[in-house]
């Protein structure tokens, strides 16, 4: 007997008791993670079966403004990080990013995502200003991701008006976060994690997937992470090679792994908002479209104005190149291929 058909009946039953809403243990998850490449379509079927019964067939937009691609971390993967001299930084104005969201509230969009390094320009102080004018001005649902913050400007930024805020754990590990993130801990994050559930923020976090020395077992407890926090949103993407970092040069062939822990996301959280990351997107021209049909229902089109959207250089390549109005287009036509349609509403997590 071949190790395949030996794990074959095993398998297909844990996807099945994981579809059907039973708790999966780590080892499970361990072993799902690892199982051989013909098991996945099972997998991203039931993923998909799950976010239809839980989310429905209508995919949430979120509007991103890339405000500022100053960071004080210096995090090996990043392009971003304040080692990297080659970038061209900007910082947007108020006015202009006023401006953005009110374009993301003309598309039918009703929710922004303000996304900047971590740039302490930004002070609470004007970080409240702003969210209380887009709130004013837009009526849009605001989600923040800024990075860590104190308690305290957590609780202002809440009561300014924001009512969701990402911060991606990145990874378990805190071996590897160490080296990845110098300077920063694991559980300082965690604890910001924390704070912000208790602020009652809708919150999300995730990890990359395809780090150096990242193993099964660690992908297991990003899951566990995820579930433990009962977070709302969940970020799960590719590590993609950033040439201008330390970890230039590394290999981006983590697509059917990301996959893989995107459909364990959904069919371990059921009713979490799960976006089919721009990073899936910019590994495969089909890769959004792979994680839509795999568990995602959220896709977050980038409405950064142009001269400043190729500056925001995370990582190279990233997809969503073009204007809001030709970037809804294009992903009109794309979700109708696959039978999904766009829901222009808020998309709370339904608890
Ligand atoms: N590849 C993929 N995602 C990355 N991020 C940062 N650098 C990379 C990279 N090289 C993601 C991180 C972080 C967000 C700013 O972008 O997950 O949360
Ligand atoms: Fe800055 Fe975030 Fe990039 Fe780290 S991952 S360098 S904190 S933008």
């Amino acid at each position: 007997m071949t190790s395949l058909s030996k794990s074959g009946p095993n398998i297909e039953i844990l996807i099945g008791k994981a579809r059907d809403g039973h708790d999966l243990s780590r080892e499970e998850i361990i072993q799902l993670l690892k199982m051989p490449e013909d098991h996945s379509p099972a997998l991203f079927k039931a993923a998909d079966a799950v976010r239809k019964e839980q989310m429905g067939d209508e995919i949430f937009l979120r509007g991103i403004i890339e405000f500022s691609n100053y960071c004080e971390r210096n995090c090996l993967y990043c392009g971003l990080r304040c080692g990297n001299s080659k970038i061209s930084r900007y910082r947007m104005t108020i006015d202009e990013i006023v401006a953005t969201a009110m374009q993301i509230k003309s598309m039918g969009i009703p929710t922004v995502v303000l996304q900047s390094g971590e740039d302490s320009f930004f002070s609470a102080e004007i970080m409240v200003n702003l969210i209380k004018r887009i709130r004013a001005e837009t009526g849009l649902i605001i989600t923040l991701s800024i990075g860590e913050r104190s308690l305290a400007d957590y609780q202002a930024f809440g009561q300014a008006g924001a009512n969701r805020y990402l911060l991606k754990h990145e990874t378990a590990s805190k071996d590897i976060y160490n080296y990845l993130r110098p300077g920063c801990k694991l559980e300082s994050r965690l604890q910001c994690l924390f704070n912000l559930k208790k602020l009652g923020f809708e919150t999300g976090t995730g990890n990359m997937v395809g780090l150096p020395g990242q193993t099964p077992e660690i992908l297991a407890d990003d899951l566990l992470i995820m579930k433990i926090l009962d977070a709302d949103m969940l970020g799960i993407g590719p590590f993609i090679a950033h040439p201008d970092t330390p970890l230039g040069g590394l290999d981006n062939d983590d697509l059917e792994l990301t996959l893989r822990v995107l459909a364990l996301a959904r069919l371990i959280t059921r009713n979490t908002n799960i976006p089919a990351t721009t990073a899936l997107g910019t590994l495969h021209p089909q890769g959004r479209i792979m994680a839509l049909q795999a568990g995602a229902n959220v896709v977050m089109p980038d409405f950064t104005p142009e001269i400043y959207k190729s500056r925001y250089d995370i990582y190279p390549g990233r997809a969503d190149i073009g204007s809001a109005k030709d970037i809804m287009t294009k992903l009109q036509i794309d979700f109708s291929f696959i039978g999904r349609t766009i829901l222009y509403s808020v998309g709370h997590r339904q608890k």
